[in-house]
C-alpha cells in the first residue's frame, strides 16, 4: 500500500498514522491530526489544568482523540508464560483427577453413559476448570441493591477454591460501584422514574402475557415508540422486550442469503448471532479501520458474490456508537461517506452509546452533529443509560412497518412490561426536557464531565488506558492474569465494585480492568476510588503505560482480514 492511500481517510483528508507507542492496529489512525486546538474546559473540575485536545478535520465537527497503547514485548511474553504455565498446571491436575487423586467438580458423563460421545465439550471444559476457576470469585457476585452509584454485595467465601461458594450472612455496605452501565444515573429505586414505574405497575401489573401482534399491544408501547422516533430524530420507532434480541432477531429479517454484512471485528455477540441466523456472507474488517473497510466494501462491488460473480443483493455495515471493551467511539462520518459512496446500508448499534454521548444525549449521530436520516438502521438498547430493559430499531416508516411484519421479536416474543415501559419513558422525557426540567441534560453533562475526568487522572497515573476520551466506558489494562484477579480482589478489600475482563472476552494478552463512570459518582466517590485505584496499581505494578518513552512506530496497515462463511 502506497503512503498516500495508507494515510488517507475516507474524507480524502491525509491522517497520520499512530506514534508514541500508539497501537496502529485498532484503527488505523490512531492520533488525530491537530487541524484546530479546542479547550475542553467544558468538562473538567476547576482545579484541573487543560490541555489541548487534537481534531480530526473535514469532517469532524468536534475533536476526535482515539488511543490504543501496544503491549510492551516483555509483558506480552511474560503473559503468555503465565498462560503457559496454567496450561501446565491443568494438565498436572487433570491427570490427578483422571486418577482419583484430586476430586473433580466439573460436569462429567453419567456412568451409564461412559461410552457416549462426551456431551461436555472438553477443551472448554479445561480452561473452565483449571484457569477460571482459580479466579471464579471475581465474577457473579450477588449485589443486593440498586446498582447506583454505590451498591450492597453479598458477602460469600469458598472452601473449595471457588468451585462452591457459602454466603456468610453480611452484607459489604456501599460499595462504590465502578462497574454497572447506570451511565445517567437512572437506575434507582426512588426518583420520578421509580415512582411512576411504581405507579403503572398497581394499574397495568407486571407481565403483558401476548406478543404484539396479539393481545400484548399497550398504549404504553405505543406512546414510547413515538417518543423513541421523537428523541432520535427519524421517522418512527419499534421497541422490543430485549436488546440482544432486537439484534439477533432482527438483522435476520434485513438480511439473507445473497446479502453481505461487514462486521467490525468487535462487535457484540448479539450482532454477530443476528449475523449468522440471517446466512448471509459475513467479512469482518479491523476494528474501527476504514481503510479496512474500504477495501471490503470495494472488493465486494468489484469482485460480486464468489463464484457467480452476481452482484450482491444487498451490503450491511453492522457497527457499534461505543464499544464496550475498547472505550472507542465508531468513526461514523467516514462510515456514512463510504456507505454513500458505495451504496451499502448501515446498521449502528447504540447499545452503550444512547444516552451517554452527545450533547443531547442523543447518542453518536448527535455526538459528531451528524443527521440520524444517514443512519439506515438505527438500534439500541434501555438497559444502559435508561436503566430499564429492553430495545429499539428506528428508521424510517417503511422500515419499521416492514420489521411489525417480519420480525421474530415482533410476532412470537411477550412484549415490553408495562412498569419497563414507564421507567424508559420518564428517563427519555426526563432527558430531553419534556419534563420541564434541566435535570436530563445536567446528567448527560455531568457524565461527560466524570467520564474526561476519570480518564485523564488515570492516564496521569500512569496506567495504560485505552479508548476515546469521551467515553464512559474506560478500559485500564492488566494482562496478566493473575493481576485480573488480584485487582479485582484488591479493590473490594478497599470497598470498590469492578469489573475485569480477560480472555476469552478480550485478547489473551489484553486482560483488562473494565471500568463504567456514571453521572451519579460524585467527584468525591472518583476521587477515592482514583486513590484506591493507584494504591493497588502500585502493589500490582500494573502502572504500565510508557507514553512518552517510545519512539515513534510508522507500521503500514496489515490488509488481512478473514471471512466467516462463504456461499
Ligand atoms: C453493543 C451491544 N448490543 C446489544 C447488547 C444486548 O443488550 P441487552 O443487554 O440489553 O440485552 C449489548 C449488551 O451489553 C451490547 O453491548
Amino acid at each position: 500500500m502506497t503512503e498516500s492511500s495508507a494515510n488517507k481517510s475516507a474524507n480524502g483528508k491525509v491522517c497520520h498514522r499512530a506514534t508514541n507507542g500508539l497501537k496502529p492496529g485498532k484503527n488505523g489512525f490512531v492520533k488525530s491530526n491537530y487541524l484546530y486546538q479546542q479547550q475542553e474546559n467544558k468538562y473538567c473540575y476547576p482545579e484541573e489544568k487543560v490541555h489541548h485536545i487534537a481534531c480530526n478535520g473535514g469532517m469532524y465537527k468536534r475533536p476526535f482523540n482515539e488511543s490504543f497503547e501496544e503491549t510492551p514485548m516483555l509483558l506480552a511474553v511474560l503473559t503468555y508464560v503465565s498462560y503457559g504455565v496454567l496450561t501446565l498446571f491443568g494438565y498436572f491436575r487433570d491427570f490427578l483427577r483422571e486418577w482419583k487423586f484430586e476430586k473433580c467438580n466439573i460436569a462429567s458423563e453419567r456412568d451409564e453413559q461412559k461410552h457416549f460421545v462426551p456431551l461436555y465439550q472438553d477443551f472448554e471444559n479445561f480452561y473452565t476448570r483449571n484457569v477460571y476457576m482459580r479466579i471464579r470469585d471475581s465474577w457473579n457476585r450477588p449485589v443486593c441493591s440498586v446498582p447506583g452509584a454505590k451498591m450492597d454485595l453479598v458477602e460469600r467465601v469458598s472452601h473449595d477454591y471457588n468451585w462452591t461458594f457459602e454466603y456468610t450472612g453480611k452484607v459489604l455496605k456501599d460499595v462504590i460501584n465502578l462497574g454497572s452501565y447506570n451511565y445517567l444515573g437512572f437506575a434507582e429505586n426512588t426518583g420520578v422514574c421509580a415512582e411512576a414505574a411504581a405507579e403503572v405497575t398497581k394499574k397495568y401489573g407486571v407481565g403483558v402475557g401476548s406478543t404484539r401482534q396479539e393481545l400484548g399491544n399497550l398504549d404504553s408501547h405505543e406512546e414510547l415508540e413515538k417518543l423513541v422516533a421523537r428523541f432520535l430524530g427519524v421517522e418512527s420507532a419499534m421497541v422490543f422486550g430485549m436488546g440482544f434480541a432486537t439484534n439477533s432477531m432482527n438483522i435476520p429479517a434485513l438480511v439473507g442469503k445473497g446479502c453481505l454484512i461487514l462486521s467490525d471485528e468487535l462487535n457484540h455477540t448479539s450482532l454477530v448471532l443476528g449475523a449468522r441466523l440471517s446466512r448471509s456472507t459475513i467479512r469482518v474488517f479491523k476494528h474501527n479501520n476504514m481503510q479496512s473497510l474500504e477495501k471490503l466494501l470495494r472488493d465486494a462491488i468489484v469482485h460480486g458474490q464468489p463464484r457467480t460473480h452476481r452482484p450482491w443483493k444487498k451490503i450491511l455495515i453492522l457497527v457499534e456508537g461505543i464499544y464496550s471493551m475498547e472505550g472507542s467511539i465508531v468513526r461514523l462520518p467516514e462510515i456514512i461517506a463510504l456507505k454513500n459512496k458505495y451504496k451499502a446500508y448501515l446498521y449502528l448499534d447504540e447499545a452503550h452509546s444512547i444516552g451517554a454521548l452527545g450533547p443531547n444525549g442523543r447518542g453518536v449521530v448527535d455526538y459528531f452533529g451528524l443527521d440520524s436520516r444517514d443512519v439506515d438502521v438505527m438500534m439500541g438498547t434501555f438497559t444502559k443509560s435508561f436503566g430499564a430493559a429492553g430495545g429499539y430499531i428506528a428508521g424510517t416508516k417503511e422500515l419499521i412497518d416492514y420489521l411489525r411484519a417480519h420480525s421474530h421479536s415482533a410476532v412470537y416474543a411477550t412484549s415490553m412490561s408495562p412498569p419497563v415501559v414507564e421507567q424508559i419513558v420518564t428517563c427519555m422525557k426526563c432527558i430531553m426536557g419534556e419534563d420541564g426540567t434541566t435535570i436530563g441534560r445536567e446528567q448527560v453533562h455531568q457524565l461527560a464531565k466524570n467520564a474526561s475526568y476519570f480518564r485523564r487522572r488515570l492516564r496521569k497515573m500512569g496506567f495504560t488506558i485505552y479508548g476515546n476520551n469521551d467515553s464512559p466506558v474506560v478500559p485500564m489494562m492488566l494482562y496478566m492474569p493473575a493481576k485480573l484477579s488480584a485487582f479485582g480482589r484488591e479493590m473490594l478489600k478497599r470497598n470498590i465494585g469492578v469489573v475485569v475482563v480477560g480472555f476469552p472476552a478480550t485478547p489473551i494478552i489484553e486482560a483488562r480492568a473494565r471500568f463504567c463512570i456514571s453521572a451519579a459518582h460524585t467527584k468525591e466517590m472518583l476521587d477515592m476510588a482514583l486513590n484506591m485505584i493507584s494504591e493497588v496499581g502500585d502493589l500490582l505494578n500494573a502502572k504500565y503505560s510508557r507514553r512518552r518513552m517510545l519512539p515513534s512506530l510508522d507500521q503500514t496497515f496489515d490488509e488481512t482480514t478473514y471471512e466467516e462463511d462463504e456461499d
